[in-house]
């Protein structure tokens, strides 16, 4: 329906049905106007398959819900560095969607892995804001696709489930826009989602849901955002305050008190009437896009979307270490498979997202359905508490001593990681870790296959052979990893997240998730990798790393050798696999800013391919990199800015594995407005011809009373040139009053000020 007709129909509403429209009829509908013909659209969770309720909802994953595809979550989704993959993902879901009718599926959830405890992390793609804006936007191209919406959320710094509901993160503006509004940035800007779900948290003092200048400002006018704006499930704490800052749709339901409150606001005066219409014009316009488009003729075909599921958790499944080349593992050879998850995995987590899976495929089932002989299975240990079974754990070493490979299937149970509450620690349950040095005292060829949905430490990482990291890799993550490890599907998954080797190592673990009410994000910027790099500390396993059975060259890296802000920069390098299978590579690049004095990362991730390749095959990749690849957030301008340098192109395979580089000269167009005072200090006096003359006053006056002397004199000793020189460029305009002899007045700095100032 066009707009007009939207804003049309606005108009022929009651106000009753007005504030009616901007909450829930349920937990999962909004409310129809039969007077005028509108209908009711459903909503249902996501991110990674259909969790539509029909009776006796809930959104907590309690209650079940229609039989449906349990695609790999978001932790295994960022993993593959596949757009096309997730779009084809994207395009099920709005599939199933359409036959069910279900107008929005919630998702995707892209905040940023702050800290590797965050309960929600298997949810959440990456540490890095530009992988995470490249998979949600494959995501939500891929659904929208399918005329359904999506709900990219949870807007903003829910990064923590402690508190989730009135935490208030503390951050600062950039590392804000730079870390935990950019994933949002980048979707809205590339894929325009149909709506935007607000968080619970509060962000430096406020609900977000009540921020006006996040909301209305930075995504509606900044971003271009032109869909509706829904509250996380119980998220709105002052309705009135919530609707005016710009957030339409309350969910769920409110019992007609919000209704009320509403209606008052706008009789007494506290709101425009118009700030109601245009909450409705905008769910109604995102309603229409759906109901405009209903295809009856959609198909979901159960089967198929678990093949599909299938072959995206193969491309999910990140291969971390290969000694000895382990795997692939022969088929026939002996092999005891051990591990409760190697029947049954563990594969979605707990809480609103969780899937009630029409079929789950098990690495046993697998390997049976394949018929691959000579696996054997033993459970090893249980999940329901962290205790160690030793009859489970006798059964499982002698099942691994009478073979030639154990492979253990580990990984972090319910009790420890989901939903509604963070970990305590990084470690795996006890019981779990003690298993594993059980059998590798009896079988060396030991393979641990990890289901978790953010990093764990692992004890036993040099004494293992081969780790293989199938995240929660939706419901099929059982067949995928057998096809892993029998080599019929050849990694090239890639860790979206630092594994550190303790959680003492991460940046975000002096401030964790607060004290009380309140968390503070000390550690600004350097989230990840970010940190990592800059403090040139060793890690467990880097960002970006994942092994392949095959060997892949990189050669001929082509960079422009200028870049002006505006234009793109174009870069080519060429990938050769070397090896004598076909496999596929990620190809990462980063860019390194110059050294200046705005700190900075040492280098971010500014795009990536995956390219096909046959063995002997050689392709050529190319980037186009706009002038984001360069900038950063500054909030001296309130917008991103690109400094003019000597920019540095990397071509890596992990944020570690560094392979070629070429230099490129970078040149910004805007300026950052600076205003003389007497409080300047000399260095941010411009070396230029005309400054100079401007500030010639104030030769021979080295800032320190002339203190310092070259001649040996005690006084050189205590005040050496370097400290001299170090003062002085630190030495605001207005001391040179003070340390001059007499000769610089008030009046001449105020006259250098001025003259400063009126420079171009
Ligand atoms: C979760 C959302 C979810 C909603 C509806 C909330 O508890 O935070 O991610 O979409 O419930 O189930």
């Amino acid at each position: 329906m066009q707009r007009e007709k939207i804003q049309e129909l606005v108009k022929s509403m009651t106000l009753e049905e007005k504030v009616g429209l901007c909450s829930g009829s349920d937990f999962w509908h909004t409310k129809a106007v039969e007077r005028l013909g509108i209908p009711d659209i459903m909503v249902s969770d996501g991110p990674h398959g259909l969790r539509k309720q029909d009776d006796k909802a809930d959104h907590l994953g309690v209650n079940d819900s229609i039989k449906a595809v349990c695609f790999p979550t978001g932790c295994g989704a960022a993993t593959s560095f596949n757009r096309e993959l997730i779009t084809s993902m994207g395009e099920a879901l709005g599939n199933q969607c359409q036959v069910e009718g279900v107008s929005v599926i919630l998702g995707p959830a892209v905040n940023i892995k702050r800290s590797p405890l965050c309960g929600r992390n298997f949810e959440y793609y990456s540490e890095d804001p530009f992988l995470a804006t490249e998979i949600a936007t494959a995501h939500i191209k891929g659904v929208q696709s399918k005329n359904v919406g999506t709900s990219i959320k949870h807007f903003m710094a829910n990064n923590q489930e402690t508190r989730r509901m009135t935490v208030e993160a503390v951050m600062d503006e950039r590392s804000m826009h730079e870390i935990y509004l950019a994933a949002f940035e980048g979707a809205v800007r590339n894929a325009k989602p149909w709506t935007i779900m607000t968080s619970y948290n509060r962000v430096n003092g406020e609900y977000v849901g009540e921020n006006k200048e996040l909301l209305t400002d930075i995504v509606r006018d900044k971003w271009g955002f032109d869909g509706f704006f829904v509250s996380d499930w119980g998220a709105v704490n002052n309705r009135v305050r919530a609707l005016s800052a710009g957030l339409d749709l309350e969910m769920p339901a409110s019992a007609g008190y919000r209704d009320k409150q509403i209606k008052k606001a706008v009789e007494d005066g506290i709101i425009s009437e118009k700030v109601v219409d245009d909450a409705c014009i905008r769910i109604l316009d995102v309603a229409y896009r759906y109901l405009d488009s209903i295809d009856k003729n959609a198909v979901w075909d159960l089967d198929a979307d678990h093949k599909l599921a299938r072959a995206i958790a193969g491309e999910c499944i990140v291969l971390l270490k290969n000694e000895d080349d382990i795997l692939p593992l022969k088929k026939g050879s002996k092999v005891a498979f051990i591990g409760k998850y190697a029947d049954v995995p563990r594969y979605q987590g707990g809480g609103s997202s969780h899937i009630n899976s029409a079929l789950i495929t098990s690495a046993m089932k697998a390997v049976k359905d394949a018929g691959i002989e000579n696996v054997v299975y033993a459970k090893g240990f249980d999940d329901k508490e962290d205790i160690v079974n030793e009859a489970l754990e006798l059964e499982a070493i002698k099942a691994a001593k009478d073979a030639e490979v154990a492979v253990i299937f580990a990984g972090l149970p319910d009790l420890f990681e989901s939903e509604g509450f963070d970990r305590e620690h990084m470690r795996m349950p006890d019981c779990q870790n003690h298993l594993i040095d059980e059998v590798l005292k009896v079988q060396p060829n030991t393979i641990v296959v990890l289901h978790n949905g953010s990093p764990v430490e692992m004890p036993w990482v040099n004494e293992v052979k081969g780790i293989v990291e199938a995240y929660l890799g939706g419901e099929a993550v059982g067949g995928a990893t057998v096809d892993i490890l029998y080599g019929e599907v050849n990694p090239s998954a890639r860790l979206a997240e630092t594994f550190p080797y303790q959680l003492e190592d991460n940046p975000s673990y002096l401030s964790g998730f607060g004290s009380g009410n309140t968390v503070n994000y000390s550690e600004g910027i350097f989230v990840g990798y970010r940190y990592y790099d800059k403090k040139n500390m060793p890690v467990m396993f880097p960002f970006g790393h994942g092994l392949s059975y095959t060997e892949f060259e990189y050669s001929n890296l082509v960079v422009d050798k200028n870049y002006t802000e505006g234009d793109t920069l174009k870069v080519s390098v060429d990938i050769t696999n070397k090896g004598d299978r076909a496999g596929k590579e990620v190809v990462q690049l980063y860019v390194a800013p110059p050294k200046k004095e705005v700190i900075r990362p040492l280098k971010e991730l500014k795009g990536f391919d995956k390219v096909f390749l046959n063995p002997g095959d050689t392709k050529t990749v190319t980037f186009t990199l706009d002038r984001r690849a360069f900038a950063y957030y500054e909030p001296r301008i309130k917008d991103w800015f690109v400094d003019s340098g000597e920019y540095e192109i990397i071509i890596a395979k992990s944020s570690e594995n560094l392979v070629l580089a070429e230099t490129v000269s970078v040149e910004g167009k805007a300026s950052i407005p600076f205003v003389f005072s007497p409080n300047t200090v000399m260095s941010e006096i411009p070396n230029t011809p005309e400054a100079r003359e401007i500030i010639k006053p104030l030769d021979n006056q080295d800032g320190m009373g002339g203190a310092s002397s070259e001649d040996g004199s005690p006084a050189s000793e205590a005040i050496s040139k370097e400290m001299a020189d170090a003062m002085e460029r630190y030495t605001p305009l207005r001391a040179m009053i003070t340390f001059s002899d007499g000769s610089i007045s008030p009046e001449l700095i105020d006259e250098i000020v001025e003259k400063l100032n009126a420079l171009k």
